[in-house]
């Protein structure tokens, strides 16, 4: 069998168990098995695959059949301009978050050193992209659950920004180190309603621990705006993410604990998806 019928057999699975992008997850796949890279096989569509690769390739087919997600089984995401190593521990970065680096940066000057703090860092992906863009900045970056932060680290080390970053597997409740001119965060934010209405590849294989944000979905918010009033400098920025239907919520209590909200940037879908905020109590 040659790579082109290889793929066409992996794709039309996908296909028929609705998986949209069915036909380049096929190829990211069949890649993998022959450790390539997806546009080198597809200038050899005519070379043949041996038994053990389709065999091997056909096992990656099945589990993304069964809705694995596929940066679970490549081990691996990008976001920003990196690549980052992803496992169950932690939440697949999402496009939508590249929203705060993109927002951090500009508010960031080239050869500044502020202090940014990442609270509920996961793969660390936010923070690692943000001090690989401005390397004299400093960053700390914590996570409730100690194999995120494990993840994190051996990020932070294959970028070689380690001595750059200070990772702590900590409750964003009990830290209270320091003081910040940033902090940014993706807080878990579903509703325990909506955990029950996510696609089957997110609700069976992501840490509910990433996505849960306790009845109404707010639970996590609020301790982030809460702690982010301790812990941000006079005039420091809060940039973070929040879920659909969310802002007018978060805008009364970022209003109500000494904030300003200066921006709201929509994601791709048009949904307010990130807010900064400016704590304006000199406390
Ligand atoms: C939505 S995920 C975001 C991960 C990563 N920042 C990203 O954007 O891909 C939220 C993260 O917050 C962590 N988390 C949840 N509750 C926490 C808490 N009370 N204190 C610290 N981290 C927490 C979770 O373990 C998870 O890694």
């Amino acid at each position: 069998m040659n790579y082109l019928k290889a793929l066409n057999f992996g794709s039309n699975i996908l296909k028929s168990n609705s998986i949209k992008t069915h036909l380049i997850e096929s190829e990211l796949l069949l890649a993998k098995v022959l450790n390539s890279k997806r546009e080198n096989i597809l200038i050899k569509l005519d070379d043949q695959i041996n038994i053990k690769n389709f065999n091997d390739f056909k096992k990656l087919i099945l589990r993304r059949k069964k809705k694995e997600p596929i940066a679970h089984i490549l081990k691996n995401k990008e976001f920003w301009k990196l690549n980052f190593f992803i496992n169950k521990d932690v939440l697949i970065p999402r496009p939508s978050s590249e929203i705060i680096v993109e927002e951090t940066l500009k508010l960031v000057e080239l050869n500044s050193s502020k202090r940014i703090l990442d609270i509920g860092t996961g793969s660390g992906c936010i923070i690692i992209s943000i001090i690989y863009e401005r390397p004299n900045c400093r960053g700390i970056a914590i996570d409730i659950c100690k194999k995120a932060i494990k993840v994190a680290k051996y990020n932070a080390k294959i970028h070689h920004l380690n001595n750059m970053i200070n990772f702590l597997n900590i409750d964003v409740d009990k830290f209270n180190l320091s003081k910040y001119d940033f902090i940014i965060s993706n807080p878990p934010y579903i509703s325990d309603i909506d955990i029950k209405r996510l696609d089957e590849d997110v609700r069976l294989f992501e840490p509910h621990l990433a996505l849960r944000g306790g009845i109404d979905g707010f639970s996590e918010i609020k301790k982030l705006i809460i702690k982010s009033k301790k812990l941000l400098k006079y005039k420091g920025k809060l940039i973070f993410e929040i879920g659909n239907k969310q802002i007018k919520f978060s805008k009364f209590f970022l209003e109500k604990h000494g904030f300003y909200l200066n921006k709201i940037c929509k994601d791709i879908q048009t949904h307010p998806r990130v807010l900064i905020a400016t704590k304006i109590d000199n406390e």
